[in-house]
């Protein structure tokens, strides 16, 4: 077949962030953007020769277009071997596993993770390494270098490919196999999870709602669920991958999960609800009338893991973002473990999950997973809560409240403003940057200062430095406000600011998150000046 040597010119816009290259979808389809970056990954991992890749995605918009491109290109570059997921479907967590499992060179994963999709919407995507995790800074950087000086790239000259049929095909000398999306991942979920003890519990009455939210986890939990673990039919909701996710936002949360969110604090709510986001490494929590924030879910999941098989000899230690709350080190300590305290995003426990140093790892953004992949993972988090539950015969309420009067409650919430102009958000960030020295010691409202910093990292496995990531005000007695800027938005500046407190007193465990941290909400905003700045009154999105 043909090769095509195609000359180009570098395009603006190429750099990834924090999960690979998110766009627009219309900037994906205009000329050269995906060719360009496709080749711009394969130079800047080396090579593509001989190489063998797995290629999947959660079925946005433009899903099955890209992925013809990148296996002509892949062919073209001398790829000697695809793995392809059924009619390209696959979710980030399964194409993490497909990458180990098959020992593979890596992986294509197409996603804009929980942004919506569609022609007007976003689109992404990014390269997982042999390890099944995202790619390197070293690698990153290597990729966003080769886009800023490509004059070519190659691609076959060949007819789309059938990706429905599982099987063995060939495209040029390049071989394309193509997997069952499910099968792989049902198997490795069987190893870590006490199946007989979930089916027993659904077969005693137990109810679940599973909110799939039109994406990608729809037909994994039907399987899985529903038809190994008994669950009844119509437990999975929204359970058909859409290209658009049925026009919503497939972000597991309470204010887009709203349809969920009704079902659990509705009159005929079932014990246990939970979803998963476009790409199915998101997951939400929620118990009958009880919603449960990822922080402490990640907590209760360390504190409970050894009930199940794959983790009953304990945890080696736990990681969370420096964001997420500090409810998992209260548990780690009890535990007698490490706890790490990484930057934003979950490559950065990649190394310790290499290393053995971590077994269970979890950020604030509803991601939670462990050492079975290197990807956060939706349906593997709500499958340890069910194999908890099923362990300890609990209610979701009865497991938080138990968990609280252990370990404290650490009241934690995030505020996002959105969509706010680069110049103010950067300023705002400078501005605070240089009022560190002097916050030390300073009082706002009934909260003193005990040490402010803007958050580094040095990688206790590999060495590696990482600076300016978040810049974090602890308080007296407990309390946190950090405050960062995005790196996944598509859309002028998003300003996170994550607000904890720390409560000990047995009887004041039950208020509204919001009430609780009213004296941090009011020292956030005092600190940074967020309304005066950006001209909003109040966050477009609490979670
Ligand atoms: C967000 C989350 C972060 C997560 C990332 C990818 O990044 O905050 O925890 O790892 O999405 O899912 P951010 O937009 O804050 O940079
Ligand atoms: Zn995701």
């Amino acid at each position: 077949m043909l090769i095509n040597t195609v000359q180009t010119a570098p395009i603006a816009g190429q750099k990834a962030g924090t999960s690979g290259l998110r766009r627009k979808t219309r900037d994906f389809m205009a000329p050269h953007f995906l060719e360009n970056y496709v080749q711009a990954i394969l130079d800047g991992i080396g090579s593509a020769d001989g190489k063998t890749f797995v290629i999947g995605g959660d079925g946005r918009y433009f899903n099955p277009q890209a992925i013809q491109t990148i296996l002509r290109m892949a062919a073209a570059n001398g790829a000697a071997k695809a793995i392809v997921a059924q009619n390209g479907l696959l979710s980030t967590p399964a194409a993490s596993n497909l990458i180990r499992q098959y020992k593979t060179d890596g992986g294509f994963i197409l996603s804009a993770s929980h942004n919506p999709g569609g022609i007007d919407e976003d689109f992404g995507l990014k390269f997982n390494m042999s390890n099944g995790g995202p790619a390197t800074e070293a690698i990153t950087d290597a990729i966003f270098t080769r886009t800023k000086e490509i004059t070519e790239y190659k691609v076959l000259e060949a007819q789309d490919v059938d990706l429905e049929q599982i099987g063995t095909t060939q495209l040029d000398d390049m071989t394309i196999e193509i997997v069952d999306p499910v099968a792989d991942y049902e198997n490795l979920m069987a190893e870590l999870f006490d199946f007989d003890a979930i089916h027993a519990l659904f077969k005693g009455g137990f109810r679940m709602t599973f909110d799939a939210m039109h994406a990608i986890t729809g037909p994994y939990a039907i399987h899985i669920l529903e038809d190994v673990l008994g669950a009844p039919t119509g437990t999975v909701i929204n359970g058909t991958p859409l290209p658009d996710f049925g026009g919503g936002h497939p972000d597991p949360n309470p204010i887009w999960a709203h349809e969920l969110m009704g079902i659990m604090t509705g009159p005929n709510a079932p014990d246990f609800g939970a979803a998963s986001d476009g790409d199915g490494d998101r997951n939400m929590i929620v118990g009958r009338g009880a919603y449960v924030t990822p922080s402490d879910s990640l907590a209760l999941l360390t504190a409970h893991a050894h009930l199940a098989p794959g983790y009953k000899g304990g945890l080696a230690g736990v990681a969370r973002s420096m964001p997420t709350s500090t409810a998992a080190d209260r548990v780690a300590k009890s535990l007698g473990i490490p706890a790490f305290e990484t930057p934003t995003g979950w490559k950065f426990f990649g190394t310790l999950l290499d290393a053995g140093k971590a077994t269970i790892c979890g950020e604030e953004s509803a991601g939670t997973g462990s050492n079975h992949v290197r990807e956060k993972d939706g349906l593997w988090a709500v499958l340890l809560w069910l194999n908890i539950i099923a362990s300890t015969g609990k209610s979701v309420a009865d497991l938080m409240t138990d968990h609280w009067q252990r370990h404290g409650r650490n009241y934690y919430s995030r505020h996002d403003y959105e969509a706010v102009d680069s110049d103010i958000a950067n300023s705002l960030m400078d501005d605070l940057r240089s009022s560190l020295p002097n916050l030390t010691g300073q009082s706002f409202g009934d909260l003193t200062v005990s040490k402010a910093d803007e958050f580094a990292y040095d990688d206790p496995v590999d060495g590696s430095h990482t600076s300016g990531q978040g810049i974090r005000v602890m308080f007296e007695g407990d309390a946190r406000v950090v405050f960062r800027l995005s790196g996944t938005g598509t859309q002028g500046a998003t300003l996170r600011v994550y607000l904890e407190q720390l409560e000990t007193e047995a009887d004041q465990m039950k208020k509204d998150p919001q009430e609780a941290l009213s004296a941090v909400i009011a020292a956030a905003d005092a600190i940074a000046q967020i309304r005066t700045r950006t001209g909003r009154d109040k966050p477009d999105v609490i979670t």
